[in-house]
């Protein structure tokens, strides 16, 4: 390595401190040209140099001066974070072994004796000065290192998080599916006994009907007592009514557990995966069908559709991700609003965008809509799956899905679909 200055690396600064006007003369004389020096001609003198300016890569120090001496700006120097890696050689006349052992205990990298011989200090100068530079470059090689290391083990740790956020999710997909598949049999059962019994209440009460209609020709005041009697006691005009209200609930209740269910299922992904060319507006009309039930008391649907190429994509996978948009829309409005449906192309995406005047989600909220089970809403109502699953279904077609909101003011989800090439 050289530590010849050149054109673009200004000259190495040395600072010269000594009290004899000689012994600075020699110094300037041998190393004035090739480094730019700087003297002083005390200790202060020198601090105040070092303070004021530009730091020295090298200081030259007389022991021995008026006021402090070079053991004591040595030692505040190496004090001082800032100046304490500078190298410093100290000047003296003395030369015995325990002022070199004080000086190098100070933190000196080096002694040169007066008279000087030109041809040491200048070799002694250019070997601290390399050791220097070397030390520098070290340290800058340290420095850097550290902080590709510190870059390296963030982005390990990012990959580490996801992974463990993919195998979270993959575990809750098995055990979603493990508890959608347990409770599809009895849920399919209930529904169907319960549309039975629904019927056969209808007969049932026909049958009722018609008997006490006969019982009320039978001309037995003690049986028509008896039978009234009865009638009070089992309070049979609630049950009869009861029983219709409970069958209705028990129907709303199995209907929603079949939700959850197919929520759950579509979560743990076990469907058909070949993709068909689809007509995204004919997907979204029969989304919007599906999804009348929630939203025909809530909200009028302006529809804005620009046309559009059918996309490859599954069709029902998509289907369920518009459902559960327009659903979450028209729970979002709370009386009366609206629902904007729009398709267009932008370059090689086609875009649907669903919005609503609704409530609005505020910034801390929308954070994490697209977690699995994060809902806001009332227990029974959501299961808070339905975002996560349409940014899964999304991901699975190459696809985006983002979402704007402004509290109070409505919801934005916009999603696009890469179009097949041409
Ligand atoms: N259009 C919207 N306007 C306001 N808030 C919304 C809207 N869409 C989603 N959210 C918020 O995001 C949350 C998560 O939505 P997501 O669809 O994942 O679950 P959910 O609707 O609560 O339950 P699920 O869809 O499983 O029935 C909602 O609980 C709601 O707070
Ligand atoms: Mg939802």
């Amino acid at each position: 390595m050289s530590i010849e200055s050149t054109k673009d690396s200004p000259r190495l600064q040395i600072l010269l401190v000594d009290d004899s006007p000689m012994n600075l003369d020699t110094l300037l004389a041998t190393l004035g040209d090739s480094y730019d020096l700087r003297v002083a001609i005390d200790g202060q003198g020198a601090l105040d140099l070092i303070a004021g300016g530009d730091l020295p890569d090298l200081i030259l120090l007389d022991i021995m001066m008026p006021g402090k001496d070079g053991y004591e700006v040595c030692k505040k120097l190496k004090a001082d974070e800032k100046t304490s890696k500078i190298p410093i050689i100290f000047l003296t006349a003395l030369d015995s072994d325990e002022d070199e052992a004080k000086g190098l205990e100070l933190g000196a990298v080096d002694y040169i004796s007066k008279p000087f011989n030109p041809a040491i200090v200048n070799s002694r100068v250019k070997t601290h000065l390399e050791l220097k530079q070397y030390q520098d470059n070290l340290q800058g090689l340290v420095r850097a290192k550290t902080q590709e290391l510190t870059e390296a083990y963030k982005d390990l740790k990012q990959v580490h998080d996801q992974m463990l956020q993919q195998e979270k999710m993959a575990s809750i997909g098995h055990l979603a599916a493990g508890v959608a598949h347990e409770i599809n049999n009895p849920a399919g059962f209930i529904g169907s006994n319960l549309n039975s019994l629904q019927k056969y209440m209808v007969k049932l009460n026909k049958g009722i009907a018609f008997m006490e209609q006969a019982l009320k020709s039978v001309d037995d005041p003690e049986i028509t007592v008896q039978l009234k009697e009865m009638k009070r006691k089992l309070k049979f005009n609630f049950i009869q009514e009861d029983i219709d209200d409970l069958i209705t609930e028990s129907k709303d209740g199995i209907e929603r557990i079949s939700l959850i269910v197919r929520n759950l299922k579509s979560f743990s992904r076990a469907e058909d995966d070949t993709l068909k060319l689809t007509d995204l507006q004919k997907c979204l009309e029969s989304s919007l069908s599906i999804a009348w039930n929630e939203i025909k008391y809530k909200a009028r649907v302006e529809k804005n559709y620009q046309e559009l190429q059918p996309i490859k994509c599954l069709p029902q996978q998509l289907s369920q991700v518009f459902v559960n948009l327009l659903v979450n829309a028209a729970q979002a409005i709370e009386d009366q609003g609206i629902i904007t449906v729009t398709t267009r192309q932008e370059k090689d995406w086609a875009v649907v965008e669903i919005s609503d005047n609704g409530s609005g989600i505020s910034p801390e909220n929308i954070e994490r809509i697209f977690e699995a089970f994060y809902t806001t809403k009332e227990d029974g109502k959501g299961t808070g799956l339905g975002l996560s699953i349409c940014h899964d279904i999304l991901q699975k077609h190459q696809g985006t899905i983002s979402v704007a909101s402004d509290m109070g003011e409505g919801t934005c989800f916009t999603i696009k679909l890469p179009m097949p090439d041409s």
